[in-house]
């Protein structure tokens, strides 16, 4: 018998391939922009809800597939369930965001009692997600990198610039790196599992690595990022890595030489130009639309678009924003976007 192999673009241009059309995705792409999302979310009582409820979780990662056609779904889950499954209490406070407790200014990883089954469902979401997805969409799984989950364990939710966590990082490094670690170790086996369930390709999201010193940037992003990509690929040699550390500007050619991930996101911040010409030859890109350029739709947007697809048009690149879409973005402009970039 003949096997015939589907064709997936995204997953080919993250490999290296420069794929005959550009391959799309956009970060945060299943959400609160989508009436369907909404509708699921307040039937099922809440976000954390939704995200252990596998059926649930899978109908919302397949949304935004059938109503654009996207070329890669990301599984809908959350950075934070890794900090849950530390130990942490997890919930979100409605119209703030998300808390932990007891946050790790005030007490010690020790003092926590691990919970790794609050990870099953996740992994349950990927093999029902992977049963249904169209063949020729790549399917994404993600974690948050350490430093940026360490500053949500440490602060106990969001912080301005990060500073309680970097001023913990400075006064006990030996105490912040057990942090680091420990969340470094569970990435590694959450992302395997996710892999040897069914995702094709992983992002490590850095939200907050901008607010990092280069000396820190070394320790807490670089390094414990490396760690992640080497013992991901030792297990799973096909495993593919998307890095993306937000706000790193011109830490980038530092952070693309040493941690070894086969392609780069970049946020809305970088220039493209700069980038292509910074950057290893080769390496594939991921952005960097401005996520307001997608808000203010027509000739701004069209503009924005042409300035990034035109900067990468030598290179592997993945259309996507420089950051989440934004839960006030109209979804004609969505449609105007996949039309221009579907060509
Ligand atoms: O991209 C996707 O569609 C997949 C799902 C996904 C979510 N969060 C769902 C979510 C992904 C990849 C994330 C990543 C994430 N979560 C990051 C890194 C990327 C980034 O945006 O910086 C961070 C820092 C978090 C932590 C987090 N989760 C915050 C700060 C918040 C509250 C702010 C907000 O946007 O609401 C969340 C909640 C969250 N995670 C929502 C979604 C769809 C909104 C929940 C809701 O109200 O329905």
């Amino acid at each position: 018998m003949t096997v015939i192999q589907t064709r997936k673009p995204l997953l080919e241009t993250l490999k290296g391939q420069r794929a005959d059309r550009l391959p799309m995705w956009l970060m945060r792409q299943a959400g609160r922009y989508l009436p369907e999302y909404r509708a699921l979310r307040a039937e099922k009582g809440g976000f954390l809800e939704l995200v252990h409820d596998s059926a649930a979780a899978a109908e919302v990662t397949l949304q935004p597939i059938r109503r654009f056609g996207f070329d890669g779904a990301i599984l809908f889950s959350d950075i934070l369930v890794v900090p849950h499954a530390l130990g942490q209490d997890l919930w979100f406070e409605a119209g703030e965001g998300p808390r932990l407790a007891p946050k790790l200014v005030d007490a010690t990883l020790e003092a926590l009692t691990k919970a790794p089954e609050r990870l099953l469902p996740v992994i349950e979401t990927v093999r029902q997600v992977k049963a249904l997805l169209p063949g020729e969409t790549t399917f994404l799984g993600f974690a948050g990198s350490p430093w940026t989950v360490a500053t949500y364990m440490v602060a106990g939710q969001g912080s301005r610039e990060q500073a309680e966590t970097r001023r913990f990082a400075y006064r006990d490094p030996k105490a912040f790196q057990q942090i680091i670690d420990a969340i470094a170790d569970l990435t590694i086996s959450y992302l395997s599992d996710q892999i040897s369930a069914g995702v094709e390709a992983v992002q490590l999201f850095d939200s907050w690595s901008g607010s990092l010193s280069p000396a820190q940037f070394e320790d807490w992003v670089i390094a414990p990022t490396a760690k992640i990509i080497s013992s991901l690929k030792a297990r799973h040699p096909e495993a593919v890595v998307i890095g993306f550390p937000k706000g790193a500007g011109g830490k980038l050619p530092a952070y693309a030489r040493e941690v070894g991930a086969d392609a780069i996101g970049l946020d809305e911040t970088v220039d493209p130009v700069w980038a292509h010409q910074n950057l290893p030859k080769n390496l594939p890109v991921q952005g960097n639309l401005d996520p307001l350029a997608l808000i203010a739709g027509g000739a701004t947007l069209d503009a924005a678009v042409t300035r990034v697809i035109d900067a990468f048009a030598d290179r592997p690149h993945v259309f996507n924003l420089g950051h989440g879409i934004l839960p006030d973005t109209p979804i004609a402009h969505v449609e105007a976007l996949v039309a221009r970039i579907r060509g």
